[in-house]
This record gives C-alpha cells, structure tokens and sequence, in this order.
C-alpha cells in the first residue's frame, strides 16, 4: 500500500506519494496563482486555486508513482497556517482568503484586547492576538465588508477547504487550529470564553481533531477529479510547520528544525506547553498526540530572495542567485538586509515593520545584496533560535528543510551563524512528508513517534567555522542594533502610507 501526503503551500501544492517503509515513490508540484497584494501588508490567495491546484497535484503524483486509486490506504493534508476561507450556507468561498502574512488587522487585534483582556487572551488561547492569526482577519472581514461578514457560515483554514472539497467534511486538527486564536492550546478544544467575549457562534469553526484521526473520506465527486478511490480516509493532518516538524522527525527534545520556505522557521517539540513570558514566539498544540511546540517566524525569508528575484533578477533561477552571493565575501562588505518585507514575528511582534539594505556603498551590486538577503534572513533565524533557548528549551542541533535549504552555501551559513551544526535528512520534503507520515499513522502503521522513529533518518551535518561563526557574530551584533533604532522611522512611514 502507499500514503498520499499534500502540502498546500504558498507558492504551490505538492503532493507525495510514500511506501510503507516511508521511501517517497514520486512527488508532484501544481503552483498557485502569486499572491495578490492590493496595498502593502496585504496579501490575498483564491482557495478555489487552492483546489485546483491540489486536484492537479494528486492526479499528477498518482500518474508519476503508477499507482490507482485503491493502493491509497490514507491521505494527510499539510498547509499555509492562519489563513481565512470564509464559506456561506452553501458552502461557497465568500471573498479571496486573507493569508497568513497578511498584516491588515492591527486595529482588530487592539479591538480584542481591549474587549477580551490582553492577560485573558493568552489564558484562553496560550498566545497574545496577532495581525498573523485568523480571528483578527475574520473581525477585519466584519468591521469592513459587512455585507460579506453577514454570509459567513463556516472559517476554515487553506488546507481545510482542500479537506472540505475532498471530503464534504468541515474539520480541522490541533496544530493548525492552534494559529486561529480562537483554540485552548492547553485543552486543545476551541475556546468557549474566546468564543463568547468575541460573540461569535462556535458553528462557524469545524470540528476539531487531533493530527492522526481521520476526519472524513474521499467523496464520489474527489475520486472522480483526482483519481483517487471513494471512500480512502483523510486525516487531520497538520499545520505546514507542525508537518513539517513530524517530516523532520522533530517529536522529541534536543533538536530543532529550521524550514526556510516563504517564510522561515525555527521549530522545537515541549512536551508541555512552555511560553515566552512576551509571546514572541508560538506555543502551539503539536502534530503528536497530546504534545505541543514552539516556533519562531520570520515572515519573509525565501520571500525575500523570491522578492528580489521577481524584481531585480527575473529569469534567473536560485542556484545561479546562490553561486553569485558566493562570490561576495561575509558580511556583504558590511550591507545588511532586514527581512520584513511583511512585518514581522519572531522576536518584533511589528505589523509595520518594513524590509530594506542598510549600508549600502557605490562599491557595492548584485552579488553583496543577495548575500546580505541571505545574512539578514539567517540572522533573523537566530533570533527565533535565541529565544526559544531563553525559555529553556535545549537545542544540540538543528535540522533544516524547506526551498531555502537546499543549497549547501545558505546550510553552512546557518550553521556559522547560528553556532550549532545544521543537519539534512535523507528525505527533505518536509511538510508533505509530514502529512503522508501523518496519514499512516491514522492508518493503523504506529505511533507518529514510532513512524518517524522508522523512517526519518540524518544524511549530513555541516559544522559551524570558528571563524566564519566568530565574524558572523559581530555581524549579528550590528543586525540586532537596526530593528530598534527603526522602529519609530516605521511609525512615522505607517502614517504616511
Ligand atoms: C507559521 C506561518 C507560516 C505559514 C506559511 O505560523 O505563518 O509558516 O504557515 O508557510
């Protein structure tokens, strides 16, 4: 028999095909639409893409690994975190999703705290409100296009539309449900104060699951565009990072994971929920049963090279961007890139934060500042790392995944910058290998500890340079003194803008 895992990404959906002793047969990916960015901060994405693409992921892998229907035993669903589909009585998407690097709901998430109680918010959901989560983009829905607001029926999340139109079922699973900020983390139920302080009705939330239970089955009409047989179970699944940790085997103390795809992640299992006392990082409800994590986000990590590629390199593909940076020595001959292209989380909580070089020269060009991209970007990783440490979460090494680390060059930098080795796995596919792990685990194949136990194993790891880290260091220092001294130049743009 054979798992289906799908990923429903930013940039695309990707779909794996994995055997029962969780080798991956064949892998498809289906891109989606770019995002759509009417004003700064803003940015939106069609679930109805979504669903298509995802069709198309399946039909693909199924058709690439030679394998029907009926030699699926289960799927496992993985996806984009936070963002908002709104569904009507009949079940059709309202308006296009706000997703997870949205920022527009700053003057909701001031609204909440202000009717729940900051100190309240984080008694009922484990986390302070963010402009990241999907509840302040529902209430912008309300506050702003009331009329749309009026037909709201049912909120889910990206990968739960992908379930719904699979399945006809409403639900999602823990992980995911945790960056609502509507769910007990603690509990891992949804949050009836929450619920009723805000006055929403809990009809408008699925149900909730953990990861591995299966939440519904392929209907007639999914077999029948994906090629997938009736009946086949789908599993809760998770969110992209929770996925991407149970891919990276990240399920027990001591390593952490650092996904590097449009946005970056450091990422480290708790075996009960730990916080950092300022939020600056989240406390979620892991893919595990009954287990939680914490994850520091850097809101546009691959988005910046994607960014800068997009604008100032179009064509070029990201191996020749690499090589360039390479040529390039460390420190960018002192330029420095600050990453918040979006805002940002981890450590800054700052929806008006903004992304830029600092220290650039006449003598600098193309190769300095995508070195600088990938420097700030990793600098950025390390302040997630920091404070998960400061919290007292022991990290011995890392394991990296996503787009981002695939190339040695920005692996080796991590594990300068971040002082630590920075292992790859034989498998690298991360969060759909998470959610096709995910689906044997509802399938009767073990534990999502005993599976991963099994099959996640450790290619490499690449040792950090006593001087390259040493250099890095002072490199991070200067990184660390931009953010504040910015921060009121961000108001003062906010204003204008
Ligand atoms: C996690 C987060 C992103 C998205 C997109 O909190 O917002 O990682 O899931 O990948």
């Amino acid at each position: 028999m054979y798992w289906l895992g799908i990923d429903i990404g930013t940039g695309g959906s990707r779909a794996l095909v994995v055997n029962e002793h969780g080798a991956v047969v064949a892998g498809f990916t289906a891109p989606h639409e770019d995002m759509k960015m009417e004003r700064p901060m803003w940015a939106e994405q069609r679930p109805e893409n979504w669903w298509d693409a995802a069709q198309k992921a399946i039909a693909g892998v199924m058709a690439q690994a030679g394998v029907k229907g009926d030699e699926i035993a289960a799927v496992g669903l993985s996806g984009q975190m936070h963002g908002l589909v709104t569904l009507d009585a009949a079940n059709n998407v309202i308006r296009p999703a706000l997703i997870w690097c949205d920022q527009r709901s700053q003057p909701q998430v001031d609204w909440i705290n202000q009717t729940v109680g900051k100190a309240n918010v984080v008694a009922h959901t484990a986390n302070p409100m963010l402009t990241g989560f999907t509840l302040p983009k529902l209430l912008w829905v309300r506050d702003n296009e009331p009329a749309s607001f009026e037909r709201v029926k049912k909120v889910l999340l990206p990968k739960d539309y992908v379930r719904f139109m699979l399945t006809g079922v409403h639900a999602t699973e823990v992980s995911d449900a945790s960056g609502t900020g509507l769910l007990d983390v603690v509990t891992r139920r949804w949050s009836k104060p929450m619920l009723d302080r805000i006055k929403l009705d809990a009809s408008i939330l699925p149900e909730v699951k953990e990861s591995a239970d299966v939440t519904g089955t392929v209907s007639a009409g999914a077999a029948k565009s994906t090629g997938l047989k009736e009946g086949t179970p789908v599993v809760g699944g998770a969110g992209d990072q929770a996925a991407s940790g149970v891919g990276n085997g990240i399920v027990g103390p001591g390593v952490a994971s650092c996904t590097i795809g449009t946005s970056g992640v450091v990422f480290a299992y708790l075996d009960r929920p730990q916080y950092d006392p300022t939020g600056r990082v989240h406390t979620f409800c892991h893919a595990v049963r009954g287990k939680w994590h914490v994850m520091g986000v850097t809101q546009g990590a691959g988005l910046s090279l994607q960014w800068f590629r997009n604008h100032f390199a179009p064509g070029t593909d990201y191996d020749t961007l690499m090589a360039e940076a390479q040529t390039a020595p460390a420190l960018s001959h002192g330029l420095y890139w600050l990453p918040y292209l979006m805002g940002e989380r981890t450590p800054h909580l700052d929806a008006i934060a903004r992304g830029g070089w600092i220290g650039l020269t006449a003598k600098h060009g193309r190769a300095e500042m995508v070195r600088a991209i990938v420097e700030g970007v990793s600098y950025s990783l390390r302040d997630c790392l920091g404070v998960i440490e400061s919290m007292g979460v022991e990290v011995k090494s890392v394991r990296a995944s996503g787009g981002g680390a695939n190339s040695p060059f920005w692996r080796q930098m991590l594990a300068d910058i971040m002082s630590r080795g920075i292992s790859t796995l034989e498998n690298k596919e991360g969060s759909a290998y998470g959610a096709a792990l995910l689906a044997m685990a509802g399938s009767g194949q073990g534990s999502v500890e005993e599976i991963c136990s099994r099959v996640v194993k450790e290619a490499d790891c690449l040792i950090p340079g006593v001087h390259e880290s040493a250099a890095y260091n002072r490199g991070y220092e200067v990184f660390t003194t931009l953010y504040p001294t910015l921060k009121p130049i961000y108001s003062l743009i906010h204003q204008l803008a």
